[in-house]
């Protein structure tokens, strides 16, 4: 009897490790370094990540470059970087003894390498320049101690389209027209040497048991670099970046939503989240393998008196806002500059300075908030934007897909300081909690 208890206990906690241990969901969290350089409020330091590390398996720190002359790995900011200077490359491997369980990745790319755009593509075309790139990226993973590297490639994007009225039920008779407009000549060539490199990184990674991941950039067409059956042994996941769609430097008389998890009527049924997940699970991704990326900025257009005064988009506007006061990058707005002017309904003051939030009860599309122009024309801003709610939206998402996990790119737009409603990092938080 006894014995038969005994068995009884054993197999009740089997049981219950195997369905209490499921396969933990990812948390990749993007740093990008360039952060350290913004002011005030925006600089953002590696400490001033620690408070967010507890919800993220990975931390990954954007990013190196390549010098289009040798075809090496290096990094953009040796002076931020290297221990020669802020010894960033250390901090960051080295929050491993705060957080042991967190991964350390190294990024490459990233749309942060802006010489010399080509040189992405050249690199892959000889053996040689590969090698040259692989040799040179595992002594800096090996000296700075990441455990393993991220690719962000920076193939070439595709064209920015008209994006109303060219669609909707015109779409399938001009979608021919369409694809005579060819981003790059040899992307089938393109697309096979990327998978070559990936196989010989990992082969020269494998001796450390480093890590390799690739991530696809906004507005890289995924059939035309990423072959999902060569690289799904290779690759210990991809990330898929589905936002920046629609931007004010792509569509600068446009707006739009810019990270639609679904598909809008009259707009290019490619262009959403869902149309990107399903093109890699199709192709035969394993699910588990695909983090979803979203980012935590909105991007920010100036209204005019032409812009319909109702907001909805698609709509006319008149090129990019003005950079935030933080940020200061033109055409984008920080979670934190944003809510920061959203109006309260407690505040009448500011009427005509704060920003109306429209949200989106379908939960397919996102938020959005605007302000139109004053009676002299000025002051009108158009702002699409990812939210605690959106997020949350997108971790619900990865979770019924089966999905690996998500991305947040990146934690030093997200409200690190926590001027929003308090919690430090809402937007990794709300995403996190939904997975
Ligand atoms: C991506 O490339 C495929 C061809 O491989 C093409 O059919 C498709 O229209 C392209 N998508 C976009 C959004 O340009």
């Amino acid at each position: 009897m006894a014995r038969f208890l005994f068995l009884v206990a054993v197999l009740v906690a089997i049981v219950g490790i195997s369905k209490s241990n499921p396969e933990v969901p990812k948390v990749f969290c993007y740093y990008d370094s360039r952060s350290y350089l913004r002011e005030t409020q925006a600089k953002m330091l590696p400490q001033d990540l620690d408070p967010a590390l507890s919800f993220c398996t990975h931390l990954v720190y954007g990013y190196a470059g390549v010098d289009a002359s040798n075809h090496k790995m290096v990094p953009l900011n040796p002076n931020l970087d290297l221990d020669q200077g802020h010894g960033n490359y250390r901090i960051v491997t080295q929050l491993k003894r705060k957080f042991p369980a967190m991964k350390v990745l190294l990024s490459v790319g990233g749309g942060a390498d802006k010489e010399n755009p080509e040189k992405y593509n050249e690199l892959l075309e000889t053996p040689e320049a590969r090698t040259a790139f692989i040799s040179s990226a595992t002594v800096i993973l090996r000296n700075y101690a990441f455990d393993g590297i991220d690719l962000a490639w920076q193939f070439p994007v595709i064209k920015a389209k008209k994006i109303r009225g060219t669609f909707g039920s015109l779409w399938h008779g001009i979608k021919k027209t369409f694809s005579s407009k060819v981003v790059d000549e040899k992307s089938e060539e393109h697309k096979e040497q990327f998978t070559k490199l990936v196989l010989e990184l990992k082969n020269a990674l494998r001796h450390d048991n480093l890590m390799l991941t690739a991530t696809v950039l906004p507005n890289v067409n995924s059939s035309l670099y990423f072959d999902t059956h060569g690289l799904m042994t290779n690759l210990d996941y991809v990330i898929l970046d589905g936002f920046d769609y629609n931007t004010p430097e792509r569509n600068p008389k446009e707006a739009d939503y810019t990270a639609p998890l679904y598909d809008l009527l009259e707009r290019n049924p490619e262009l959403n989240i869902n149309f990107l997940v399903s093109y890699w699970l199709k192709n035969g991704f394993p699910a588990g393998k695909i983090i979803l990326g979203m980012p935590t900025y909105g991007r920010a257009w100036k209204m005019d008196s032409d812009s319909a005064i109702s907001g909805v988009p698609p709509l006319h506007i008149d090129g990019p806002a003005a950079e935030g006061p933080y940020s200061k990058q033109e055409g984008l707005l920080s979670y934190p500059e944003i809510c920061t002017k959203l109006s309260n309904p407690n505040n009448n003051k500011g009427i005509h300075t704060h920003l109306r939030k429209v949200t989106d009860p379908s939960k397919r599309y996102g938020t959005y908030a605007f302000r139109t122009p004053d009676d002299n024309g000025d002051g009108g801003l158009w702002v699409a934007y990812e939210d605690a709610d959106t997020a949350g939206n997108k971790g619900g998402y990865v979770r019924a897909k089966g999905l690996g996990g998500i991305a947040i790119i990146d934690l030093s737009l997200d409200d690190f300081r926590g001027l929003c409603s308090g919690d430090k990092f809402p937007i990794l938080r709300a995403a996190k909690y939904r997975l």
